[in-house]
């Protein structure tokens, strides 16, 4: 079989270093690998499958022979150095959302759309995570009647804001409970016995920037322009996983009976549904693992062909580096690289 070489660009934070368990994990057939980071990281060391790889400084320059480009970094970093892997012959699946609206990148959720992969022109957004874990969720139902509406509040876990989230949630909780000040650097106020209802910027209207992302992530994934989505998106001070509360509006009715069995047979789904003894999906339990779990499907008494549900997943992991990965997956599989 033939087997690629894979840089992973942001190999030192949150995402970066689940990607290299996951690539372990799923035995992606890998040739080479390069580890690419901030200069601050330069020269040290991370090991793979018993081996020692040294962090390079990412630049323009990292990318000859390399067949996929993992980007795990920030927007501006993406912006700046996709291109030149592109450029390079690299195929870039970037975690950023730099270019997810871009109508010349595909957005993909392999379970949802992953026809839209072949499309490609040298990069493959990842979804926002909440996207992801929503829209896996949904994929299903969607397929058996069209959703219309989508009305979700979302509980965030502090490592959807990187390792600098988890680091500040862990302090915080210390010297809270030394009754010691708490320093707020990453979050805009303390995260620790608290929820916060901002992730991201505020537009004209009051919507966040990760709450609109939700409507247009999911228009152009579900091939949906007319999608409505209204989300309200909340940091929580949990560590890992994030949660939402969804109802959804279809074209025809989808009965509560009719929307498990779809569910427990949807791909990349878990079906966590059992009122009587007390089963429901938690971030506790979906950490660590690959599946959505959905479950406290219901119908929406306040509307017609309505019906709510409540799904957790790890958005480390689904939500951005398993996502990447299968995605590169798709790409071997389909003899795209
Ligand atoms: N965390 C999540 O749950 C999640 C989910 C979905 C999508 N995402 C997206 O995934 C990306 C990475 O997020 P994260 O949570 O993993 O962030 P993170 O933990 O803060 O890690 C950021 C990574 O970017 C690297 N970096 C910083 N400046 C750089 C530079 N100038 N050149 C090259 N590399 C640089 C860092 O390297 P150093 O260690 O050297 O600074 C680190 O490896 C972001 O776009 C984020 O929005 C995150």
């Amino acid at each position: 079989m033939k087997k690629y070489n894979v840089a992973i660009l942001g190999a030192t934070g949150a995402v970066g270093k689940e990607m290299l368990k996951v690539l372990e994990e799923r035995n992606f057939p890998l040739n080479e690998l390069k580890l690419l980071a901030s200069k601050r990281s330069a020269g040290e060391k991370i090991e793979f499958k018993g081996n020692k790889y040294v962090i390079e400084e990412a630049t323009e320059k990292s990318f000859e022979n390399i067949h996929v480009v993992l980007c795990a970094a920030e927007n501006y970093i993406s912006e700046a150095l996709s291109p030149a892997a592109v450029k390079a012959g690299a195929v870039v699946v970037d975690n950023s959302s730099a270019f997810r609206l871009n109508e010349n990148v595909p957005l993909v959720v392999p379970e949802v759309n992953y026809e839209d992969v072949k499309k490609h022109n040298g990069i493959i957004a990842n979804p926002n995570c909440s996207t992801i874990i929503a829209l896996t969720a949904l994929s299903e139902l969607n397929k058996y009647s069209k959703i219309k509406k989508m009305v979700v509040s979302t509980y965030q876990a502090v490592s959807g804001a990187g390792v600098n989230g988890i680091k500040e949630l862990e302090q915080q909780i210390q010297d809270a409970n030394q009754d010691k000040p708490v320093e707020i650097k990453t979050f805009q106020y303390q995260i620790a016995y608290n929820v916060i209802p901002q992730i991201g910027n505020f537009d004209d209207m009051g919507y966040s920037e990760e709450e609109m992302k939700l409507q247009n992530e999911g228009r152009k994934i579900f091939h949906n322009p007319d999608l409505k989505v209204n989300c309200t998106c909340v940091r929580v001070p949990v560590y890992r996983s994030h949660s939402e509360s969804i109802t959804i509006e279809t074209e025809k009715e989808i009965t509560p009976d009719k929307a498990k069995e779809l569910l427990s047979k949807a791909q990349g789904v878990k079906l966590v549904d059992d009122l009587v003894n007390k089963k429901y999906p938690m971030p506790l339990d979906t950490t660590d693992q690959d599946l959505i779990y959905v479950g406290r499907i219901r119908k929406d008494i306040s509307s017609e062909n309505s019906l709510v549900l409540w799904c957790c997943g790890d958005q480390v992991r689904k939500g951005a580096a398993t996502n990447a990965v299968q995605i590169a997956e798709v790409l071997v599989k389909e003899n795209l690289l």
